[in-house]
């Protein structure tokens, strides 16, 4: 990899794709000075010594169970209103669950954006309601990555962030001191401003620099729903401090409700403004500039249960034993660029819409990857699909392709599928199910994931 010159952006060379991919083939795995670093701030808000050296079970023995039993209490209760949020009980409790549960999904935008070719060394972020400092900490554990595996490359990010909460503030700042290593050369963090103001229409944008990037992660939520009556406004004065080059970056929890919200979101900015989408819901045969569309179609982070929800678990959190984590995010730029190029040559393709015509018949087409279900115990993947000709808000509109985890491995396909790459098929058979069409693989059948 290296830079280029003209536009700062990392270029990927021959094996980068590869060894870029593989982390993403691997399950996260939180590190442990993380989950220490969210403990040490517990143990200080709760006046207890914390040892820094000390293994992390035995730290997790002197959390007095008043602490446990609230922190327990909470994640059960935080989000179940549907009503507006008053973080000033939850602090804590949201530092130790949902911070670590919300660190890795920027990973997935931001690989977006570096497979294109787009992704700078040096990066200026503003990350709005940034909580406990999730997204900054993903951004930053990224870069670290980067950073060790390219040491000739200087990288750096200079972080804003915008917060309603004070001690959601202070919170943010000291995990992203705990994440910096001063042994990593070659990247230089700075937490710059830390704006304490409510974003809304009064906010005061002349405080904001322009950015590389700007993100916002479970803050158009159904429960933060004054920002998602905004959202759309938000997002196009944002967008007047993003460069011209910039990316902004939007994550959402993977429901179908907050999905939804998110996308007419998406739909209503994506009308008659300059903003485009980039990822992943993009057309295949046409450009598309209006959206309509709102489906389901969630991205999963894999991960190894980190040992703090593991600890939750044992006390008898069950939502804290996830294996997996499904969110939805969208990537925005202003440039018109998007992650994959319009297919102009149609001949020898179908499209999704017109699958109906072809039933028991053998078809070639290609689409964009919706989501991915795995199917562990018959090692299997199910793959939907979008072209972007057809919608999925109806029942049985569903158009999927299952592939044997044999068959991939026989095609020489080892790199993972995610969500959002674009899929060739060619001579799959079309059925017609009782939840869509399913687009059989054969022996014959050809496969190729475009990254
Ligand atoms: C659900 S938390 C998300 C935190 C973090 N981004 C994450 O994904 O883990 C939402 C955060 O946004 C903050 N927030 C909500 N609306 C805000 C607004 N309009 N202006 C500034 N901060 C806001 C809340 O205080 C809270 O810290």
């Amino acid at each position: 990899m290296f830079v280029d010159k003209l536009d700062q952006c990392l270029v990927m060379e021959e094996n980068d794709l590869k060894s870029t991919l593989t982390e993403f083939s691997q399950n996260r795995i939180i590190p442990l000075y993380i989950e220490k670093g969210i403990l040490n701030y517990i143990f200080q808000k709760n006046g207890i010594s914390f040892m820094s050296n000390g293994r992390l079970d035995d730290l997790l023995i002197h959390l007095p169970d008043e602490v446990t039993d609230k922190i327990i209490h909470d994640v059960k209760a935080m989000f179940f209103s549907g009503g507006k949020i008053n973080y000033k009980n939850f602090y804590e409790s949201y530092l130790f669950y949902y911070f670590e549960a919300n660190i890795f999904k920027v990973w997935k935008p931001l690989l977006d954006i570096q497979l294109s070719n787009l992704l700078k060394n040096e990066l200026i972020i503003l990350d709005i309601g940034t909580g406990p400092g999730s997204i900054p900490v993903g951004i930053i554990e990224y870069y670290k990555l980067l950073s060790s595996r390219y040491p000739d490359i200087d990288f750096s990010i200079v972080i804003d962030i915008i917060e309603a909460e004070e001690d959601f503030i202070k919170i943010a700042e000291h995990m992203v001191s705990e994440v910096i290593d001063p042994s990593i050369t070659n990247l230089d963090i700075v937490l710059r401003k830390r704006v304490n103001q409510v974003l809304d229409y009064e906010f005061d944008y002349t405080i904001l620099d322009t950015y590389d990037l700007i993100t916002m992660s479970n803050f158009l939520t159904v429960n933060e729903r004054e920002n998602v009556a905004k959202g759309s406004e938000i997002l196009k004065k944002l967008s007047d401090h993003l460069k011209e080059d910039g990316a902004i970056v939007v994550i959402e929890p993977g429901d179908t409700e907050n999905g939804k919200l998110m996308k007419d979101i998406r739909n209503t900015i994506s009308d008659g403004t300059n903003i485009n989408v980039f990822a992943p819901c993009t057309g295949v045969w046409d450009q598309k500039k209006t959206y309509n569309c709102n489906c389901y179609s969630p991205t999963r982070a894999y991960w190894e249960i980190p040992r703090l929800h593991r600890f939750l678990y044992n006390k008898g959190l069950s939502k804290a034993g996830r294996e997996q984590l499904p969110f939805q995010y969208i990537v925005y730029r202003l440039d018109g660029f998007t992650k994959y190029n319009i297919i102009k040559n149609r001949q020898h393709y179908i499209q999704l819409k017109d699958l109906h015509k072809y039933i028991n018949m053998k078809v070639n087409v290609k689409a964009n990857i919706r989501s991915v279900i795995e199917r562990k115990f018959s090692n299997q993947w199910a793959v939907l699909l979008c072209d972007g000709s057809c919608t999925f808000e109806k029942r049985n509109s569903e158009i999927k392709t299952v592939i044997k985890d044999d068959f991939l491995g026989e095609i020489g396909l080892t790199l993972p599928i995610i969500a959002g790459e674009r899929i060739t098929l060619k001579n799959v058979l079309v059925k017609s199910t009782n939840y869509g069409f399913e687009l059989e693989v054969t022996k014959e059948s050809i496969i190729n994931i475009e990254y």
